[in-house]
């Protein structure tokens, strides 16, 4: 039977469809089956627009990854190119291609570890998986297969692949997942203002911490411990900006105890905190380091780990023992994804986009801290242009909501009412806006928050989500 010509035959919606074949990534599950998605339509420069044409200001840069925010035509022509010239080429066994040489080239050029050689993946945490196999290789390579032991911090985050999800230090990334796998350990998250005993400075605050550290690696032996990672500038734990003089005191202890020190800085590089990469803000010097995220912009996935030409050696050294280096993606150093990122490189170049970033970032610190004074603010903290209020049941003691009160989800969700994309992290909110973000663009973000806070905090004075 024909439907009547003035039949209306309704087309489920995306966000129907998401609900029958999608599961998604890093979700509270049974809230999605509740609520739905929010499903986003396009993107051009901060801003994105939903399926229904409502347009968001998109604070978190998606997920701390559009340095260069969207549509940028620059990049899309690059991956176009290159498409029509050479789809897909690999790098194994000896295979090479321009795109890839190239922008190893560039990394090694403005990267944070000096004489560096790349090796491409697709994300952050297969970056971090290499860092521990490499670790691990590096140490067979040299006759001491008991050094394999990677010590990282609570809250710091790393990714959820097996060894990276080991690495990051948040409980719903373990918990049932059978995490950490054994060689891993935690240590103190370097966050004053949670972690601090009563009346300790943060100079204090920081010797202790250097002392847990040095404590473990004796008590695990240090003939055990290979290495120690660490986001400059912790992300998705919570923007914790460690104390002044906090890596060159965890420095001297690996130092000491012969530990290598591994810089993720898949947030922190390409001009996030005001400086190429994280390490030079935060006075790191890292033996290797993991780049991702804005690397390509988030044009395309696209990682690598930067390792020095005194590790390859060995490893050089280690094939006449061993035969075939035997790690490696099938998307390793991807011909598209390579000359896009090289593009998004040369126009954060060509555009200065660091010495921007800088300055955005210095507005937009003094005005987040104009929140410091708001009932519900305990900590405003950051740098660049990666920050983050924390929310607090009680100002003067730094007593936090209980968690199944949902504060900072309450939150996220009225500045989302305001237009404003924005992460609840626990109930601190983060805030990491595309790094071309103007000033005027910048008085809007924090108007918008500034309206959900106030929002949020009518609602805790009504008793709204207590018990
Ligand atoms: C510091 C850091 N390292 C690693 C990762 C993992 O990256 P990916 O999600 O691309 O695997 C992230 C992701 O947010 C990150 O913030």
């Amino acid at each position: 039977m024909s439907l009547p010509a003035e039949a209306t035959v309704f087309a489920p919606s995306t966000s129907d469809r998401d609900h029958l074949s999608v599961l998604h990534p890093t979700t509270d599950l049974p809230a999605l089956r509740r609520d739905g998605p929010l499903v986003i339509e396009r993107g051009r420069g901060i801003r994105v627009w939903d399926e229904h044409g409502r347009e968001y200001i998109e604070g978190m840069a998606g997920l701390w990854c559009t340095a260069l925010g969207y549509g940028v035509e620059e990049l899309a022509e690059a991956a176009a190119e290159q498409i029509r010239k050479l789809s897909f080429s690999h790098l194994f066994a000896g295979r090479s291609h321009e795109p890839a040489v190239a922008l190893a080239e560039k990394l090694r050029e403005i990267g944070p570890v000096e004489n560096a050689k790349a090796f491409f993946g697709t994300s952050g945490s297969d970056a971090n998986d290499t860092q521990v196999k490499l670790v691990w290789y590096y140490n067979n390579a040299l006759g001491r297969p008991e050094k394999k032991k990677i010590i990282s911090r609570r809250r710091g985050y790393h990714g959820v692949s097996l060894a990276a999800g080991s690495m990051t230090g948040l409980p719903p990334f373990h918990q049932s997942f059978d995490l950490p796998l054994p060689q891993f350990r935690h240590v103190t998250c370097p966050h004053h203002y949670r972690e601090a005993e009563p009346g300790e400075t943060e100079a204090e605050f920081t010797a202790r911490l250097a002392a847990e550290l040095d404590d473990l690696i004796r008590a695990e032996g240090p003939g055990t411990v290979a290495a120690f990672i660490a986001e400059p500038v912790l992300g998705a734990g919570g923007v914790v900006v460690p104390p002044e003089g906090y890596y060159p005191a965890i420095q001297k202890v690996l130092d000491e105890h012969d530990v290598l020190l591994i810089d993720d800085e898949v947030i922190c590089g390409f001009g996030r905190l005001g400086t190429p990469f994280g390490a030079e803000a935060m006075d790191m010097t890292p033996d290797t380091a993991s780049v991702a995220k804005a690397l390509s912009s988030a044009y395309l996935p696209i990682s690598a780990v930067l390792v020095p030409d005194e590790m390859v050696d060995v490893f050089v050294e280690a094939g006449e023992r061993w035969g075939v280096f035997g790690h490696g993606f099938t998307y390793t150093g991807h011909p598209v994804c390579a000359a896009v990122a090289l593009k998004a490189l040369e126009l954060m170049e060509e555009r200065d986009l660091f010495a921007h970033a800088a300055r955005a970032g210095s507005y937009f610190q003094a005005g987040l801290r104009r929140f410091a004074d708001h009932p519900l603010v305990g900590e405003v903290r950051g740098k660049g242009l990666l920050g983050a209020c924390e929310l607090v049941a009680d100002k003067r003691t730094g007593e936090a909501f209980p968690m199944e009160r949902g504060a900072g989800a309450y939150c996220m969700e009225r500045c989302l009412d305001q237009a404003l994309i924005l992460r609840a992290l626990g109930d601190t909110v983060a805030f990491c806006p595309p790094l071309i973000v103007t000033e005027s663009d910048i008085d809007e973000i924090l108007e918008r928050f500034g309206r959900g806070l106030d929002e949020t905090l009518a609602w805790v004075e009504a008793g709204g989500g207590a018990s």
